[in-house]
């Protein structure tokens, strides 16, 4: 009988936070993450149905450890079954009986009209991606001029009191360094929880330069100009933003922001992460060079304690950390739409 085990690996790290990308496909075509053209999609039969998603879902929870499951992409409400998906794996339980946090990263296409059905599902958090407020810089950056859908969606969001209500913006240099500070004014306002994240090397090949690269101290030093910002005290753990308070003033009111610094703050040391992606492969690391096929045993027969063992076997050996500063490093062949961020 398969009992309760864990993913860990060699540095004494555990991985408690399963991250699912549910489609490599997606209705935006953001510069850091895509080629304009998109990219040769996955055929269906290659992608996991939902009953294998599930059944992955269960061993994760139910024998792995795993307590917090995040749905992505690509685009994860592109997948029809999001709704399934989800409401199946809020009757799941942990070791100590309680349903796994279940939370969605998302452009925030559609999703107000989806939103009524993924709560009654049981999703709990929803982090939406917005790297402008302002229309034409969004649609240099998304190459779609969608930015009024998205923002609706946010409102949704926040109508429906989900929380915390998490945006995520991607900082480049001579694209959107301009918009931190609108960014951060609009999430204050409305008490979201903005996170700026350094651009890693993961999307279309030979498109990130390390040297133009818009680090978290440049960021800090923006955000700084305008605001008085205080490191948070709370611990960290595993989560990748590093949150700071700001403070405040006549104008505006406090919160806080964090800074997801994967480049030159690294926080593999505390990661708490491991990934599948939509053809069945775990990931142990965002920048894996090597993956494991779950879907050839879920297809070929595979038993759960099978299944649990091979998930085990690759967590094993998860790298130490990124290692984008050596010199060999390598960008995985996989990139971020494919993997699921
Ligand atoms: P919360 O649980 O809400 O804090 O979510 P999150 O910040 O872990 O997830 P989200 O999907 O919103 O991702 C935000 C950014 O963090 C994206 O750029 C991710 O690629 C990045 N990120 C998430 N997990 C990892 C990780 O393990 N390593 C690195 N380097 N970046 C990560
Ligand atoms: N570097 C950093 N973050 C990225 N994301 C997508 N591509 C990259 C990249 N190359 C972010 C998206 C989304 C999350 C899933 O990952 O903006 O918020
Ligand atoms: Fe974890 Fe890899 Fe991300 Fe480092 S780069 S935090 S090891 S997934």
């Amino acid at each position: 009988m398969l009992g309760m085990q864990e993913l860990a690996d060699r540095y004494g790290r555990v991985a408690r936070d399963l991250r699912v990308s549910l489609t490599d496909r997606c209705n935006l075509r953001c510069t850091y993450c895509m080629p304009a053209e998109g990219l040769p999609w996955l055929p269906t039969e290659e992608t996991l149905t939902d009953a294998e998603v599930v059944r992955l879902l269960r061993i994760a929870v139910e024998h792995l450890g795993v307590h917090t499951l995040r749905f992505t992409g690509g685009e994860p409400l592109l997948r029809k079954g999001l709704e399934g998906i989800i409401a199946a794996a809020s009757r799941l339980r942990t070791a100590d009986g309680a349903a796994p946090d279940l939370a969605l990263t998302t452009n925030g296409l559609g999703l107000d009209k989806r939103l009524p059905g993924l709560i009654e599902a049981g999703l709990k958090r929803v982090n939406v991606s917005v790297d402008s407020l302002d229309p034409t810089t969004y649609a240099r950056i998304a190459r779609r001029d969608r930015l009024p859908e998205v923002l609706r969606s946010i409102q949704a969001v926040d109508d429906a009191g989900l929380r915390p209500l998490k945006i995520n913006a991607v900082v480049m240099r001579g694209e959107n360094e301009d918009d931190v500070l609108g960014l951060a004014g609009y999430a204050l306002e409305h008490g979201y929880q903005l996170r700026f994240i350094e651009q890693m090397p993961l999307g279309p090949r030979h498109t990130w330069d390390r040297s133009r690269m818009v680090s978290a101290h440049e960021i800090l030093d923006r955000l700084g100009a305008r605001y008085t910002l205080t490191p948070a005290v709370q611990p960290r753990g595993a989560a990748p933003a590093a949150l700071w308070n700001v403070a405040p003033d006549a104008t505006q009111p406090g919160g806080a922001i964090g800074i997801i610094a994967s480049v030159t703050a690294p926080f593999c040391a505390d990661c708490d992460r491991t990934r599948i992606t939509s053809d069945g492969q775990v990931r142990s690391c965002l920048f894996s060079q090597r993956e494991t096929d779950l879907r050839a045993l879920l297809r070929g027969g595979g038993s759960d304690e099978e299944i649990a063992e091979a998930w085990m076997g690759e967590h094993l050996i998860k790298p130490r950390g990124h290692g984008i500063d050596n010199d060999d490093f390598v960008q995985p062949e996989r990139t971020m739409s494919a993997i699921g961020g």
